[in-house]
Parts: structure tokens; sequence; C-alpha cells
């Protein structure tokens, strides 16, 4: 269980922040960007894109663990902060990141905005300020620990660290009082993370221009990363935690600006010059969308989803007509359930979700143009798509419990894959499991997580 919970936390990644201390404001960039690492290759063909998009996510999917959360937002918020936030397809991945500061004087990184992580974390280099002598993170972008004054470790006598943290693999051993509480999160195929969990001053920019310090703000200070994880972070410089637990930069951001944060994620194959927000407070990150216009529906917080974002669904129609998706398929105490998950790029249905949804799209697209094999990608259904006419789909519907419907536009999942070549763009998830609602999936839409309301609206737009 535990080994599957660090895989998620690490793999739980969609968009990258970069947090610039001190400096103006966060920006989000996609992940493989240039400034995150010149080493990192970038997927040279979409094919390639996908099957490095869909190794990410199912490493991640198979992390969605069930852990329970309490519910604590501040209601009071005198501002919003934003941050810019634009598609990483310039550098070949599924991800988004924005610029973040940490630290006093600020150092800036470019962390991966994911929903799905509890933790913020960066590579860094504890030193002295942990009783260390050297990480083994060579050629990295790290956190310099001791050139921070604002950088306190978690004595690993407190409860924090023995209680509160054990939920973040925090390790038991504690020679002196006030050694630093250490996590070593290790993986199933025997690599590791290992770092000192610490509280940090993040510096963000308001809506209105002014600057504003986050103090203790719980850090990760990841001393060491090996193995397969590594290459699952090659270019970004760490993690900017959205999710729901005690412990994120959102449960953080909360307190100072009120529960609620949204983005809007432009088309995943927009340029990297092209930017969106994500804004933490009460403006929207798309002010165009007034709340009247916002369709509503349930965040399920906590329970049976964790530190994830739940959502009640009640089933999915093509062209008016619903599926027959048995409603075990949804229920998340019954083994099943959806998220929505800004830091997964595919959506995965569940078998029982799947079969239907996929035939029945079959049945239009195959009018189009003749079967494909996948060739090797992530997806089962493909198709010659020289005859395809997207005005001619039906479209699809993902219908919520209360009424609320979302109908994503078709690019969304008749997925672009090669020349000549489309495919439906569904992953299978094994049953019992849940169901992820991914971030490409997500995009040309506003999306609000109001915390203090447990609701979440969404509506249709360029987000330009
Ligand atoms: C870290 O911050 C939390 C509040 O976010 C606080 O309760 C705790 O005492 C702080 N610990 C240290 C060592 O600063
Ligand atoms: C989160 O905090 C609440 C309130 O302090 C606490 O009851 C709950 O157990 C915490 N959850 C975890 C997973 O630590
Ligand atoms: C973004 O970059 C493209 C070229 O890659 C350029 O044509 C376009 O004008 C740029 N847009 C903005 C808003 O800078
Ligand atoms: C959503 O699901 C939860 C858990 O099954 C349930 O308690 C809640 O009433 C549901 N909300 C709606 C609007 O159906
Ligand atoms: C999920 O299943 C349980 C047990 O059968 C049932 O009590 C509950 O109402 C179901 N939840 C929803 C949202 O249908
Ligand atoms: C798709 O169909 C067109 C027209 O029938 C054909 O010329 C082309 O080679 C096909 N492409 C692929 C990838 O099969």
């Amino acid at each position: 269980m535990i080994n599957f919970s660090l895989f998620f936390f690490f793999f739980a990644i969609n968009y990258g922040l970069i947090i610039d201390v001190g400096a103006t404001r966060l920006e989000l960039l996609h992940r493989n960007s240039p400034k995150l690492s010149e080493k990192w290759q970038i997927p040279e063909t979409t094919m390639e894109k996908l099957i490095e998009f869909h190794r990410r996510d199912v490493l991640r999917h198979r992390m969605v663990s069930h852990r329970r959360m309490g519910i604590e937002t501040a209601s009071s918020s005198a501002s919003s902060i934003a941050m810019p936030m634009n598609a990483g397809a310039d550098y070949g991945v599924g991800e988004y990141f924005v610029h973040v500061t940490v630290g006093t004087p600020g150092q800036r990184f470019m962390l991966v905005a994911d929903t799905g992580s509890d933790l913020t974390w960066m590579h860094c280099r504890c030193g002295r300020r942990c009783g260390t002598h050297k990480g083994r993170l060579n050629n990295r972008r790290v956190f310099h620990a001791d050139r921070s004054s604002s950088f306190k470790t978690i004595p690993c006598l407190s409860e924090m660290c023995k209680v509160e943290l054990a939920n973040l693999f925090s390790l038991s051993k504690c020679p002196t009082p006030l050694t630093p509480c250490a996590y070593d999160y290790r993986y199933l195929e025997g690599s590791s993370a290992i770092g000192f969990f610490a509280n940090e001053t993040i510096s963000v920019r308001l809506a209105n221009g002014k600057k504003r310090k986050l103090r203790d703000v719980l850090v990760g200070c990841t001393e060491s990363v090996q193995g397969a994880e590594e290459s699952g972070f090659k270019g970004a410089d760490g993690v900017l935690g959205l999710g729901f637990g005690n412990h994120t930069f959102t449960r953080k951001a909360a307190q100072y600006f009120g529960g609620k944060f949204s983005y809007c994620l432009v088309d995943h194959l927009s340029p990297k010059n092209l930017s969106n927000y994500i804004i933490f407070g009460h403006d929207k990150a798309d002010k165009a969308s007034c709340s009247s216009s916002l369709q509503h529906t349930d965040l399920v917080l906590g329970g049976d989803y964790g530190p994830f974002y739940g959502v009640n669904l009640s089933g999915i129609s093509i062209g008016g007509v619903l599926l027959r998706i048995p409603s075990v398929a949804w229920n998340a105490s019954l083994g099943g359930g959806a998220i929505l998950e800004s830091g997964t790029s595919l959506t995965f249905l569940t078998d029982p979700v799947y079969g239907p949804v996929t035939s029945e799209l079959n049945k239009f697209t195959s009018r189009f143009g003749t079967l494909l094999p996948p060739g090797g990608g992530p997806f089962e259904f493909c198709f010659n798509s020289t005859g395809y006419d997207e005005s001619k789909m039906p479209p699809l519907r993902i219908h919520f419990s209360n009424g609320a419907i979302f109908e994503p536009p078709v690019k969304s999942y008749i997925l672009d894959i090669a020349p000549e070549k489309k495919c439906l763009g569904f992953v299978s998830a094994s049953w019992p499991g849940t169901s992820i609602i991914g971030n490409i999936m997500q995009q040309n839409h506003l999306w609000e997580f109001d915390l203090e309301n447990t609701r979440l609206g969404f509506a249709p737009s360029t987000c330009t």
C-alpha cells in the first residue's frame, strides 16, 4: 500500500509551478521547459508524447489510494493570487508548470502543479541545516536550504512528524529531539526519494500586484532521488502540492485567501507563450466566466477519496443516449467513483465504463475511415482520419448526479496521433478502481474548486 502511495506521490503530476520567492508571481509553464533542464529529451512525435503521458499516468493511477482527510479552510479572503499557466506541448509533456519563489531570499523553481499531490517539494541540498553532507542530486537545480533564513526543519520529536506526517511517510527514527523529520519514499522497484520536512516561506504576487509571503508552508527538501521516479521527474524541480491533504499548498493558500482556487486550461497543444492562470482566492481564472454561467456540482472531499477531488457522476451519454453503465462504477464506497485531476493527462475509465463508451464511439468513427492498429500507443481504437468530419461526431456528455452536464469539445477525446490517424482518447483501467478525468479532457474549460462550499464549478472557455 505504502509503496503504491509513494509512487502516486511522485507521479501525481500534471501541472508544474515555478515558485519564485521574493520575486513577483507564479508562472505556470510546461513541465519540460528548457528552463527546467537541458537533459530532457523532448518526444518527437505525437505518438511518442502520448506514450510518455501514458507511462506517467499509469504509474500515477496505480497510486490512487483511499485515505481520510479533515476539512479546514479559512473563510475570509482579502485578495487572490494569480499565477500564469500554460500547456506543455512544446516540451513534449502533458503537464503545466508554475514559477515559484521559495525561501528568504527567494530562490526560483519550476514546479509541476498537481491536484493529486499532498506535498510541495523540490530537489534540495539541506547541508548543515539537516546535518547532511551531500545530496546525490547532480546537475540539477536545487534549493539550497542553508542559504534561506526562513527554512525551519520540523523536529522529529514533534507531533507533526510523528503523527500528522506519518501520512506523508515520515520516518520514526529520532536520534535527538531536534533532528529534522525525515522521509524516505520507497518504490516498488527499489528506488527511493529521501529528504526532510521543513516549514518555508513561499512568495507570491497578489492579483493587485502586491507581494505577499506565505509563511510556514510545509515543503519537502528532497536530497536524493534514485531509480524509476528520477526519469519521471526529468526537467521539473519538484511539485506544487494542490491536493486536499492537510499540508498542501492549496490548504495553506486557503488560510490566506479563502478556500477557493481555479484554473483555466488552454488547449493542451497550445504554444508555451499562451498562458492562463491558476488563481487562489475568490477571483476566477477566467474573468469572462461570471458565476452565473458556471455549472456546479458537488466536490466529494475526504472519505473514500482521501486527498483527491472526487465527483459524483451518474452517467455518460453519446448523441443524447445514456450508455448502459452500472451505477456501481460511480460509487466510491463500492470501489468505483471518479476524480478530477490536473496531474493526469489522459482520461482513465474503469472497465464497466470504458467498454460502453468506446464501443458506442466506434460506431461513429468507423464511418469515417478504416480502423488502424494502435501501433504501440496507449489507445486501443484508432482510425484513418482522412475523411473525418468533427461536426458529424455526436456530443459526448458527462452527467453529474445533481444534473450538471459537462460536454468536452470533441478534440478532447478524439485525439490526433499521427498524420491521417486519430484515436479514441480513453485508457482502460481495471475494475474495481477510480476513473480519472485527466487534464486533456478538462482543456478549454474554467474549473473552480470551492473547498468551503464543497462544490466544483465549470464553464467552457478558450482561456485566452
Ligand atoms: C510549521 O508550520 C505549522 C503551521 O503550518 C506549525 O503548526 C508548526 O509549529 C511549524 N513548525 C515549525 C518547526 O516551524
Ligand atoms: C488533518 O487535520 C485534522 C484536523 O487537525 C485531523 O483531524 C486529521 O486527522 C488530519 N488528517 C490527517 C490525514 O492527518
Ligand atoms: C507565440 O509564439 C508564436 C511562435 O511560436 C508566435 O507566432 C506568436 O505570435 C506568439 N504569441 C504571443 C502572444 O507572443
Ligand atoms: C455524492 O456521493 C456521496 C458519497 O457517495 C454522497 O454522500 C453524496 O450525497 C453524493 N452527492 C450527491 C449530490 O449525489
Ligand atoms: C453507494 O453504495 C452504497 C451501498 O450500496 C449506498 O448506500 C450509497 O447510497 C451509494 N452511493 C451513491 C452515491 O449512489
Ligand atoms: C488513409 O486513407 C487514405 C485514403 O484512402 C490513404 O491514401 C492513406 O494512405 C491512409 N492512411 C493511413 C495511415 O492508413
